[in-house]
Formats: structure tokens, C-alpha cells, sequence
């Protein structure tokens, strides 16, 4: 397994939209090792998520893992892969809260998400599976799903106010009114 590099706003591979991964790939001991190295990468930098194109590979996948100690969250997220993930909205309702990215080092800002979505995807072994998330697992898919489509954090604030450094942030905490904690 390797930690892999990670790709920065302003470099174009960030901004790119990615394309769904070929089915025919799944099974291949590259692809396999492209997961594990994500799972290894995400790990490295304490992420709760990370997607392809954030470490140079414009494919439609993403991973999650929310440790169940995390108090973001009410329930943890064991080490989840999203292959040729679909997601859909459910109601109407979104809420703010913190979040930061590996493709943004050192920054976090608020930002409104859908409170709860409907997210169909594939796992690993190219099988199909789905899942109806609300609150921070429901941020943290939007917020990878969003990469494959080359958006970041920043496109979804309202504005900049509340853009912060990581450290001015856990000293004085968010800027603006938020409903729920932080995703990566
Ligand atoms: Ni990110």
C-alpha cells in the first residue's frame, strides 16, 4: 500500500469532471490497489473521505470512513467505497456546518448541505448497494460526490466570511451560525 499524493486547488485534476469507472476494471489488482491506497491516504491525513480525482485519477470514486468516535456524528461509518456513485436529495431541508478538504490544506468554512440523500453505488466488487444517510454522513457524501464533478467546499459556501484558518478556527470556532459539526 503507498500514501498517495494529493492533488491541490489549482491544479486542473481537481477541477476536472471524472468519468465513471469501467466496470471491467473493478476486478483488477490495480483498481484494488487504487482503493486501498485511497483507504491508506484518507487515513494518513485524518480524512473522513476522499475521492479519485483528488489523488490524480478522474474516476467516479470516492471513500468514507467515520470512526465511530467521531463527535460529529451520531453513528460511525465503517471504511465505505463509492463506485459510480448516484446521489439524490431527500426533502428539501439543508443545514449548515464546518467543513474542510485535503484538496484545501489548512482551511475550513460553513457551508449548507442537504440534510438527508439517497446515495446508490457500487462497492469495491462492483456490487451494487445504497444507502439513505442524513446529517454528517449525508455532508461527507455530498461533499466527495461533489469532486467527481471537479466542485469543492468553497463553490458551495454562501460566502468567504466564514472562510477561517485551521488554527484561528479551533481557537475561536466557526464564523458563522452552523446546525451540525466539521467534515473533511
Ligand atoms: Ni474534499
Amino acid at each position: 500500500m503507498a500514501i498517495l499524493k494529493v492533488g491541490r486547488i489549482g491544479h486542473p485534476v481537481v477541477r476536472g469532471t471524472a468519468k465513471p469507472v469501467p466496470l471491467a476494471e473493478i476486478e483488477t489488482p490495480a483498481f484494488q490497489r487504487l482503493v486501498d491506497d485511497m483507504v491508506e491516504t484518507m487515513h494518513e491525513y485524518d480524512g473522513v473521505g476522499l475521492a479519485a480525482p483528488q489523488v490524480h485519477v478522474p474516476w467516479r470514486l470516492a471513500v468514507i470512513e467515520i470512526l465511530p468516535t467521531d463527535e460529529r456524528a451520531e453513528d460511525g461509518v465503517p471504511v465505505t467505497v463509492l463506485v459510480n456513485p448516484k446521489l439524490t436529495p431527500l426533502g428539501k431541508r439543508r443545514v449548515r456546518g464546518v467543513e474542510g478538504c485535503l484538496s484545501v490544506p489548512g482551511f475550513r468554512g460553513v457551508v449548507p448541505r442537504h440534510e438527508r440523500v439517497r446515495l446508490e453505488a457500487l462497492d469495491r466488487h462492483g456490487r451494487p448497494w445504497s444507502v439513505e444517510a442524513r446529517d454528517f454522513y449525508a455532508r461527507v457524501i455530498q461533499h466527495e460526490c461533489d469532486h467527481l464533478d471537479g466542485r469543492v467546499y468553497l463553490d458551495r459556501m454562501e460566502g468567504l466570511r466564514s472562510l477561517a484558518y485551521q488554527e484561528e478556527f479551533d481557537r475561536f470556532g466557526p464564523q458563522e451560525p452552523v446546525d451540525e459539526g466539521d467534515a473533511d
